[in-house]
């Protein structure tokens, strides 16, 4: 069995472990310059810890960034704790969270990828994904290359161009937020913000800023907020992302007036410049698709190229990855048996993964919806005592568990 995978994201390198782990082949392809390392950073829940923990991931990445289990939400008023959650716990789940540089998983992902020898090609744009009427899918890359498989796995990304075959018409639009942070030394930080819980997500009047340690010591803050914006051709986002003074300057613009506490005004201003990165991607929506695979059962999308997952949840990664495990399992049973009902072992996958993504999304928006601006001091009051009211009641994990404790390696089809 030939695989072909576009995309060396997160979920393309991890199709790629997930499949040699059956010993099937595949080689990847992605447009972008080997050289290339994404900003930002991820909150990785123990759901998503522990499928990297399967392709021989975890062990290399888990001191790489800051270990945590709770994470707890504060008034801009006084810094009062509203709510306290657990996005991971190693007694509960197995493995607690961890705040890393995306860029670290992305490396690492691709770092084992060429040791276990599976092909890489950078700088290798795909155009054009066709399917043949002899059971096989055909790949055209912008300089002429062409390269036939069985299968065709497109981790593109959020505009997928694998996406656009199977659903012309699932468009991402933009969803008028985008998120600015960079990071900055603790030390930096005034006297509140050292004796600060963190993680901690201070909810304000008009958005929310996030602290989250970023370094395995906690020697390092990643503060982050989401505010709102206009949207930007790809070019300007790519042209705004590169402009740090502009970034520094949205960042500031939101946060150096009276309604946020000292530690917040500090940290926007202190942010080191060159660490300043901006996510529009994920505030794209995209239209539930019909399908994530082509009519033949011979080509589909993952991660964000099938769902886009606005970052609220903390699940966009987790996605990714544990719709790269649960496929490569669906082909290593497709290898096997040669005569096996292919379209009903590929839907069966299909509508276990919609509806998983479909109840992470219920449970994303529920979070959004909690960080949207209030109108009045009295209407930041209600919300903070609904929410308190809200965790009390559900008390410390959230009823978060049957996010947190999905095992791919249980997805039996
Ligand atoms: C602000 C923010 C915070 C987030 N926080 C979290 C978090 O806390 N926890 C979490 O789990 N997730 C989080 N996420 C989400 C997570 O980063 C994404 O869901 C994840 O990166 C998706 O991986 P992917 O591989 O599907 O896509 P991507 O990482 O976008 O990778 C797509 C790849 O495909 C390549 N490509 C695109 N088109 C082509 C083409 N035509 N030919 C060849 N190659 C192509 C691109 O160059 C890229 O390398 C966050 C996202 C944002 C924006
Ligand atoms: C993959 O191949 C190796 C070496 O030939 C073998 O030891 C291993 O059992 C195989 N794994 C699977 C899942 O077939
Ligand atoms: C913060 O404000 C709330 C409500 O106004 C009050 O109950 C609480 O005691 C205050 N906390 C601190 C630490 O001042
Ligand atoms: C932690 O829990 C909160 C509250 O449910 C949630 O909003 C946040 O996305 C979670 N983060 C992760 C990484 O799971």
């Amino acid at each position: 069995m030939k695989v072909i995978i576009i995309g060396s994201g997160l979920a393309g390198p991890a199709m790629a472990l997930a499949l040699k782990r059956h010993n099937i082949s595949c080689k990847v392809f992605d447009l972008r310059d080997q050289a290339a390392f994404d900003g930002g950073f991820v909150a990785l829940a123990p759901n998503a810890l522990r499928a990297l923990d399967r392709i021989g991931v975890y062990d290399r990445i888990r001191t790489q960034g800051w270990n945590y289990e709770e994470f707890r939400f504060l008034s801009s008023r006084n810094l009062s704790r509203i709510a306290t959650v657990l996005n991971g716990s190693q007694r509960k789940y197995g493995y607690p969270a961890l705040r890393i540089s995306r860029g670290i998983v992305r490396q690492t992902l691709v770092d084992v990828l060429q040791e276990q020898q599976i092909e890489l090609h950078f700088n290798a744009k795909c155009v054009q994904f066709e399917e043949t009427d002899h059971s096989t899918v055909i790949a055209t890359f912008a300089d002429g290359y062409i390269e036939e498989a069985d299968f065709l796995i497109g981790a593109d990304g959020i505009h997928s161009r694998v996406r656009s075959h199977l659903d012309p018409n699932a468009v991402p639009t933009f969803s008028g937020q985008l998120g600015v942070g960079g990071s900055l030394s603790k030390s930096k930080l005034p006297k509140s913000g050292q004796e600060m819980y963190m993680p901690c997500l201070i909810l304000g009047k008009l958005n929310s800023f996030m602290f989250m340690p970023c370094t395995y010591s906690g020697d390092r803050v990643n503060c982050f907020a989401t505010v709102e914006g206009e949207d930007r051709s790809r070019e300007e986002w790519t042209e705004l992302q590169n402009d740090k003074s502009a970034l520094y300057e949205i960042l500031q613009s939101h946060h150096e007036n009276e309604r946020w506490p000292e530690v917040v005004h500090v940290a926007s201003k202190s942010v080191d410049l060159s660490s300043l990165s901006l996510w529009p991607n994920n505030y794209y929506k995209v239209p539930e698709l019909s399908s994530w695979s082509s009519s033949s059962g011979r080509g589909f999308v993952i991660g964000d190229a099938a769902h886009a997952m606005p970052p609220t949840g903390g699940q966009g990664a987790a996605m990714a990855f544990e719709d790269a495990l649960t496929l490569a399992n669906t082909l290593a049973l497709l290898d096997q048996k040669e005569s096996a009902p292919h379209q009903d072992l590929v839907s069966q996958w299909q509508v276990a993964r919609k509806d998983r993504v479909k109840k992470i999304l219920a449970f994303t928006s529920k979070g959004g919806d909690m960080r949207k601006s209030s109108a009045s001091t009295f209407q930041q009051l209600v919300k903070e005592w609904v929410m308190w009211a809200y965790f009390l009641l559900r008390g410390k994990d959230a009823g978060l568990s049957w996010i947190y404790e999905y095992d791919t390696e249980k997805l039996v089809l």
